[in-house]
C-alpha cells in the first residue's frame, strides 16, 4: 500500500475475524517495530507476544477488551531496562541509579515501536488497536508474563483482519497541536471548536464526558497513576 494511503487508513479496530495471519505476515510486522528509532541505540522496550490462548483470553477478561481476545496477534510493550543491566552487568558496570529518564525514554522507544507496527499491519491490509488498558491490570500482568524487575507493562497492540470498517476518528486543529517558535495560549473560541471537532469520537456527542472519565479529578488516570507509582517502585524503575 502507498505510504499515504497506509496513514490515512489506519484507525483503531475493535473487531476481528477469528483468523490466524500467515507467520511471514508477523515476522514483516515485527521487523517494522525493530527497525523503529531507539534514543541513544539503547532498545529500551520489549514486546511480548502472546500465543498461548488462554493467557490471551485471561488478559481480555482482566481489561474487559473482548478485541484483545479476538484479534490475530496481541503484544505487551515494556519498558525494559532490564536488558540493559544485563548487558552493563555483562561488561562490569552498573546500571543507572536514578532511571527516571531512562524509563521516561523507554515509553518513547515502545511507542515508535509499536507504531511502525501498527502501520506495518495496516499496509499490509491488517487492523490494529492500541491497548493502554493493560495499565489497569499491571499487576497481574507482572505475574502473568513473569516480567523481573526493571521491566514495566505500558501498552498492548492487538492487530488481526478486521471485521468492522469505522469511519477516521477526528483530531484536534493542526495549529493547536503545532505551534510556531513558541508556545502559546488558547482562545475560548479555539477550545469550543476543539470541542465541537471532537464531539464526532463519543456517543453522547460531548467530548468532556470522556476527557472527565479520563483526566479530570478522579477519572481513570489518576487511579493508574497511584498503581504506576507503586508497581515501578516495585520494580525497580520508580
Ligand atoms: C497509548 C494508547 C492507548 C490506547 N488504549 C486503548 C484501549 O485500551 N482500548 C481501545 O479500544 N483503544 C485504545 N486506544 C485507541 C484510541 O482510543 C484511538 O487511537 C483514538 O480514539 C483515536 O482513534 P483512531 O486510532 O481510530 O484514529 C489507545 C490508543 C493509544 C495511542
Amino acid at each position: 500500500m502507498d505510504f499515504w494511503e497506509t496513514l490515512a487508513r489506519r484507525r483503531s479496530i475493535r473487531r476481528f475475524k477469528r483468523v490466524k495471519m500467515p507467520e511471514e505476515d508477523v515476522i514483516r510486522i515485527m521487523e517494522a517495530g525493530r527497525s523503529a528509532p531507539t534514543d541513544a541505540t539503547l532498545h529500551l522496550w520489549t514486546a511480548v507476544r502472546i500465543v498461548d490462548e488462554a493467557k490471551r483470553a485471561k488478559i481480555a477478561e482482566l481489561i474487559a477488551q473482548p478485541h484483545v481476545a479476538e484479534a490475530s496477534e496481541f503484544f505487551v510493550f515494556l519498558a525494559d531496562l532490564y536488558r540493559l543491566e544485563n548487558l552493563l552487568k555483562h561488561r562490569g558496570r552498573e546500571l543507572a541509579k536514578d532511571r527516571f529518564a531512562l524509563f521516561v525514554f523507554a515509553a518513547v522507544d515502545a511507542a515508535l515501536a509499536a507504531e511502525n507496527m501498527a502501520l506495518a499491519a495496516t499496509a499490509l491490509g491488517y487492523g490494529s488497536c492500541f491497548i493502554g488498558a493493560v495499565q489497569n491490570a499491571a499487576e497481574e500482568l507482572i505475574k502473568i508474563l513473569e516480567l523481573p524487575r526493571l521491566t514495566y507493562p505500558l501498552f498492548g497492540l492487538a492487530i488481526g483482519v478486521p471485521d468492522e470498517d469505522p469511519p477516521p476518528r477526528p483530531r484536534l486543529p493542526r495549529d493547536m497541536l503545532f505551534h510556531v517558535d513558541k508556545y502559546r495560549s488558547y482562545s475560548r473560541e479555539e477550545l469550543d471548536e476543539a470541542y465541537r471537532v471532537m464531539a464526532k469520537i463519543t456517543r453522547s456527542g460531548d467530548w468532556l464526558r470522556l476527557l472527565e472519565r479520563y483526566a479530570a479529578a478522579g477519572g481513570y488516570f489518576e487511579a493508574r497513576s497511584a498503581l504506576m507509582r507503586r508497581l515501578l517502585g516495585e520494580q525497580g524503575l520508580g
